[in-house]
């Protein structure tokens, strides 16, 4: 049964997936410190208890980049997020959407931009990694801008991908290892016909249609592999900015000094993340890199974080701590390989749920409210 958000659904993916795509989505870096911290240091974080302040009206709306949402919540960009439900990249997507929430498409995605975002009404929001072949970025990004995306999520926290053990071990990383994977899936037969893949792996993928054939994806991890970019600077992103005309937001920033070019930049907002710990185990938390980044930039562009938020009590938390909008990864994930669409949706309605309780019980009105002022500083170590 579905109770928790932060536990239940993690408990039934882990029963319902294949173990490869558990563990792909589950897993993080090297010994996984970091992925394991960025759950706990939230955790760990007081909330203030406040009383008799008569709470019957509470708002959870905010507005960002033009948009109004219904809570401080998106979807992160989930690669394969297609490989945990058929279709899923449209059913997280629709889940979002009718929440009133942004939803943001990976570069790395199962279903095509072309297909997730005429299946939503809000403009959906697309994520681009940075990669050697700069032409493969352009088309993507003209391809986002016809089918109406507004805000760009330019995740820079990849220029080379972090070892993650879990995925060595279970094949999902190495060479042809995605192929195999597919097939293996396509093996099972509940699972096959559940992702829809109904022996067609030419239906698998975004990429492939960037690439512009439609092989499948047999070589798509070594592809991606070969093609993160270690030398990328901010010189490199000036010519996204002269091409790209709505919001940009850049993902994976952990640190004042790098927030504070972002802004100079002229990012509109960033990302505070660490990619979930699932590139350098052992970096800080989001949780315990927020407070800098918030008192360097907060105000100058939009603070967006995530990495190890389950609850709505984390996203209160992560807010008090600075963020204006916070990010869901493997919660929304591990949701949509157990239900689906409805999973996701009954996802977001626990967590509006255990926010306005928290909101109640901390005596904040409005997103507006929750501050600093909503923790405990005596016990508070942030
Ligand atoms: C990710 N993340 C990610 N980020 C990104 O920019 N592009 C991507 O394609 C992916 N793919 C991806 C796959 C899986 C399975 C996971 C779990 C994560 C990172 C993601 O956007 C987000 O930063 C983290 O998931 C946040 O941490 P939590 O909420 O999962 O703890």
């Amino acid at each position: 049964m579905i109770i928790s958000a932060s536990t239940d659904y993690r408990a039934a993916a882990k029963r319902k997936l294949p173990p490869f795509l558990f563990h792909y989505v589950d897993g993080g870096a090297y010994a996984e410190h970091t992925l394991r911290r960025n759950v706990e240091d939230l955790a760990g974080i007081a909330l203030r208890q406040r009383v008799l302040r008569n709470m019957s009206e509470l708002s959870l709306e905010t507005q960002l980049f033009g948009e109004t949402l219904s809570m401080p919540v998106a979807l992160a960009p989930v690669g394969l997020t297609g490989m945990l439900a058929r279709r899923g990249e449209v059913q997280a997507a629709r889940a979002a959407d009718k929440k009133g929430i942004p939803f943001t498409l990976s570069t790395v995605s199962v279903c095509p931009i072309e297909e997730v975002a005429p299946a939503i009404k809000r403009p959906m929001w697309f994520q681009l990694y940075v990669l050697k072949d700069r032409g493969f970025m352009k088309n993507a990004l003209e391809r986002a801008k016809a089918a109406g995306v507004t805000t760009l999520v330019f995740t820079v926290d990849m220029p080379t991908p972090g070892a993650r053990y879990r995925d060595a071990h279970s094949g999902m990383s190495g060479p042809n290892a995605s192929m195999r994977r597919i097939l293996q899936a396509m093996t099972h037969p509940f699972w096959a016909w559940d992702v829809g893949l109904h022996g067609k792996p030419h239906d698998l993928g975004n990429i492939t249609t960037y690439r512009g054939h439609t092989t499948g994806l047999e070589d798509y991890i070594g592809w991606l592999a070969a093609n993160f970019d270690p030398s990328i600077s901010w010189k490199d992103l000036e010519w996204i900015r002269e091409f790209w005309d709505g919001p940009m937001v850049i993902k994976g920033i952990l640190d004042a000094d790098d927030a504070r070019d972002a802004v100079t930049f002229g990012a509109d907002g960033i990302i505070v993340s660490n990619h979930g710990g699932r590139q350098l185990d052992g970096v800080l938390s989001s949780a315990r890199a927020m407070p800098a980044i918030a008192d360097a930039v907060k105000g100058d562009l939009k603070i967006l974080a995530d990495s190890g938020i389950r609850n709505g009590l984390d996203v209160v938390r992560m807010i008090a701590l600075g963020a204006d909008t916070v990010l869901l990864g493997r919660a929304f994930a591990y949701a949509l390989a157990v239900d689906g669409e409805a999973g996701v949706t009954n996802l977001l309605d626990l967590i509006e749920k255990e926010m306005r309780v928290a909101m109640v019980l901390t005596g904040t009105k409005t997103i507006s409210e929750i501050s600093a002022d909503s923790l405990v500083r005596e016990v508070d170590h942030y």
